[in-house]
């Protein structure tokens, strides 16, 4: 079966890429590289020992998608492109409604052009806002509050259309909680050029030493010792639940969502402390202000994901952080 990976250079799409391979998929990778290399690609096939095509280009380039599908024979698309930055969607919010819309709409046209009808689409544990209760469940009520959690909704909303005008679709939309972690070849990761915005590409740029000191952004939150807490789920965990998600869209029709997280809460503290400790390096840190916009706490209740796809996270948090950390230190 041969699955075109969109955003497969990037940092979740790169580790599918590895799963996909590893389980005998064909995979074809379209990336304009916004955000990523083009090495990731061979460093995929050495990782896998297998080879995969790479077409450089923009989803929103009608004219190469619509090649990609005449000469690949595409069985089913797993959509990672995007941009994904919520401060700088904030900022420049026509630049991630083009990006994020333009490039989906090219797809899905060309998808029913080439009757090509399934469908993984990469959501976020953004889409539900603050919520009431914990764990958070698939049918919780949506609400977005930046640009690009706008367009992780509003995507939803086109695919439901979608399916609604057309039931031969099958369609997985997966709402990601908060990816950490690399490969344990420590070939492929998350190493952002620019000053991350996310909590665990700051803590390894802290801990080696490439910034000086991390913001716990407030510690008056209602949690367990004050600081913000999420449901952190390792990269290859991720993954492997994009290989779930393709098997159950290869035997149902229809259109369903999934939390893709642990099910576990842990706090920005716990989080430092557990580093510290697994990677015996110290990590400087201030309390700072909130972060306006954050929330106090945000988990999944996995049980969905676990009776639908058989999907459940099995790294621990220790895990994460060691695998975080390798990954930085050999490639910074
Ligand atoms: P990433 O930025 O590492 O990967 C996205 C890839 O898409 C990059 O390689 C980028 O170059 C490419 N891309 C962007 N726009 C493109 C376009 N128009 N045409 C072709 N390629 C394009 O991000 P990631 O962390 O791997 O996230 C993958 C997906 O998962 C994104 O849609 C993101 O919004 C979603 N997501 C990520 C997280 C997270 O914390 N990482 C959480 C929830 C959801
Ligand atoms: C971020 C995104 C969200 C996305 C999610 C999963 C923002 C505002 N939100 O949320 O849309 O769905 O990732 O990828 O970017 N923290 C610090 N100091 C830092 C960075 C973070 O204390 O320098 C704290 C935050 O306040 C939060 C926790 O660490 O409590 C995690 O933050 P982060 O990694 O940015 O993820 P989310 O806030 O969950």
């Amino acid at each position: 079966m041969k699955i075109l990976v969109t955003g497969g250079c990037g940092f979740i799409g790169s580790h599918t890429c590895c799963e996909l391979l590893d389980n005998n998929y064909e995979v074809v990778v379209i990336d304009n590289l916004s955000n990523s290399k083009e090495d990731v690609i061979d460093k995929i096939k050495k990782i896998t020992n297998k080879d995969l095509k790479f077409y450089k280009g923009d989803l929103c380039d009608k004219e190469l998608v619509d090649k990609i599908f005449k000469n690949e024979n595409i069985d089913a698309v797993i959509h990672f492109a995007g941009l994904k930055a919520v401060g700088e969607s904030v900022k420049k919010p026509l630049l991630y409604y083009r990006n994020n819309f333009d490039s989906t709409l090219t797809l899905l046209e060309v998808m029913c052009k080439y009757n090509c009808k399934k469908l993984v689409f990469s959501s976020s544990a953004t889409v539900y806002g603050n919520p009431k209760t914990l764990p958070i469940k698939e049918d919780f009520p949506l609400k977005t509050t930046n640009p690009y959690g706008s367009t992780k909704l509003y995507i939803e909303g086109i695919l439901k259309d979608l399916y609604n005008s057309d039931h031969e679709w099958s369609i997985a939309v997966l709402r990601y909680f908060n990816p950490i972690g690399a490969h344990k070849s420590y070939l492929i990761g998350e190493n952002p050029n620019d000053i991350p915005n996310n909590l665990m590409p700051y803590i390894v740029k802290v801990a080696t030493g490439k910034l000086e000191q991390l913001s716990i952004f407030g510690n008056d939150y209602n949690t367990i010792d004050g600081t913000g807490v999420r449901d952190y789920i390792h990269v290859v965990d991720l993954a492997i639940g994009h290989i779930k998600a393709i098997e159950l869209i290869n035997k149902e029709k229809g259109i369903d969502f999934y939390n893709l997280g642990t099910g576990h809460g842990y706090s920005v503290l716990e989080i430092v402390k557990t580093f510290e400790k697994v990677n015996n390096v110290k990590v400087n840190y201030k309390i700072t202000d909130r972060r306006p916009g954050d929330i106090d706490a945000c988990y999944a209740d996995c049980s969905y994901a676990l009776k639908k796809l058989n999907f459940k996270a099995t790294k621990t948090i220790e895990e994460m952080v060691k695998d975080s950390y390798e990954y930085a230190k050999r490639n910074s």
